[in-house]
């Protein structure tokens, strides 16, 4: 069964709240949290997640685009995050093995992100210790309303045979360019949790909208 992940990087930080129950259909909330050095742009951190979590009881589904992401994991996990993403590509391997390691202590579930450079190999020795999920980057990470990278379906496949492999229930979730028609792509290579913001926000019918995402898994 396919979930759909609203980012609320498209959403009004202004009415933050509205703009989260216009989603309230869809299965996960995703939150882009961006330092300005990992990435180019900065979004939103701690303080704006604690919120959040007052406000919904929705699943926050948090891609951490920060360097260095162990420094934070106690902090996002007490702000009320669920899920802790974090780039591979954000420290040295032992260092984000240890970031896991601290999100299993703290019970929150933890997954992997890549950039679209990141070969799909990359994944075996994470997914050979256990994870929730892996977030395949469909774009260059930092900026909502970007066009779909269709050469990342290759490697949304391969990904797809060694979760089968080494890690059955992990999660396979892309973000960047997620609309009805490149969200079919990405289900029939394998993936299944789909985050979209600009599909969703920016539709004139946002329940539509995420129902249009959701029926890519009937064809599956
Ligand atoms: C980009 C973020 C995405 C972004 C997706 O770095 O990780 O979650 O909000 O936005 P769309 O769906 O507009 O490409
Ligand atoms: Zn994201």
């Amino acid at each position: 069964m396919v979930k759909i992940a609203p980012s609320i990087l498209s959403a009004d930080f202004c009415r933050l709240e509205d703009d989260i129950k216009k989603v309230s259909s869809a299965d996960w909330l995703h939150v882009d949290v961006m330092d300005g050095m990992f990435v180019p742009n900065i979004s939103i951190g701690m303080p704006v997640i604690q919120s959040i979590r007052k406000h919904t009881d929705m699943f926050l589904d948090t891609h951490l685009m920060v360097e260095k992401p162990g420094r934070y994991i106690d902090a996002f996990a007490a702000a009320g995050a669920d899920l802790l993403t974090l780039h591979l590509e954000a420290d040295m391997p032992p260092a984000i093995h240890a970031a896991l390691d601290k999100a299993d202590i703290l019970k929150v579930k933890k997954g992997i992100a890549l950039r679209p450079i990141t070969a799909a190999e990359a994944v075996i020795p994470y997914l050979e210790r256990g994870l929730d999920l892996i977030l395949v980057m469909t774009v260059e990470p930092g900026f909502g309303g970007q066009s779909f990278m269709s050469d990342q379906l290759p490697k949304i496949s391969a990904i797809r045979s060694y979760i089968e492999k080494y890690c059955p229930a992990c999660h396979l979730e892309v973000d960047g360019g997620i609309n009805a028609q490149t969200a079919q792509q990405c289900v029939e290579a394998g993936a299944d949790v789909l985050v979209a913001g600009s599909a969703v926000y920016g539709a004139e019918d946002i329940s539509a909208a995420i129902t249009a995402l959701r029926k890519t898994q009937e064809h599956r």
